[in-house]
């Protein structure tokens, strides 16, 4: 059973013609294995591996890590506050969550463009030496 937002039906159309009944069920854009993974461990990654101005999901850890200016690092959960799925990516500032178009301020978690209403969760992102240790 998944998430009944990403799992479920979206958009009925009936079309009637001639006599005839068609109906139309079209599936939401969330796909089997988008629900975010729930793991929070401690983790480190290449500082290299997160772009200046960018950054990174790191789907199997649920987290994404922002470098919004150089030597400036964020870390969040990647399970979007709307309905858990992943976040996909990272585009001008902005951490976007491909199931139903959230957008979240990549330097703060916040929400930019619903239908989330809550900023993405924080996690503790610390430099050490080459690596990020992300908690
Ligand atoms: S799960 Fe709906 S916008 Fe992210």
């Amino acid at each position: 059973m998944g998430d009944p937002v990403c799992s479920g039906v979206s958009r009925r159309a009936v079309l009637g013609g001639a006599g005839a009944l068609a109906v139309v069920v079209t599936a939401t854009g969330c796909g089997a294995g988008q629900a975010a993974k729930t793991d929070t461990s401690p983790f480190s990654v290449p500082v290299g591996d997160v772009p200046v101005g960018g950054g990174k999901v790191f789907a199997e850890r649920g987290t994404v890590v922002t470098q919004p200016n150089a030597g400036e690092f964020h870390a969040f959960s990647a399970k979007c506050t709307h309905a858990g799925c992943t976040v996909k990516g990272i585009v001008k500032g902005q951490i976007l969550c491909p199931c139903h178009g959230s957008s979240f301020n990549a330097a703060d978690g916040a929400v930019i463009s619903g239908p989330a209403e809550k900023p993405l969760a924080a996690r503790t992102v610390t430099v050490a030496g080459a690596e990020l240790q992300i908690s």
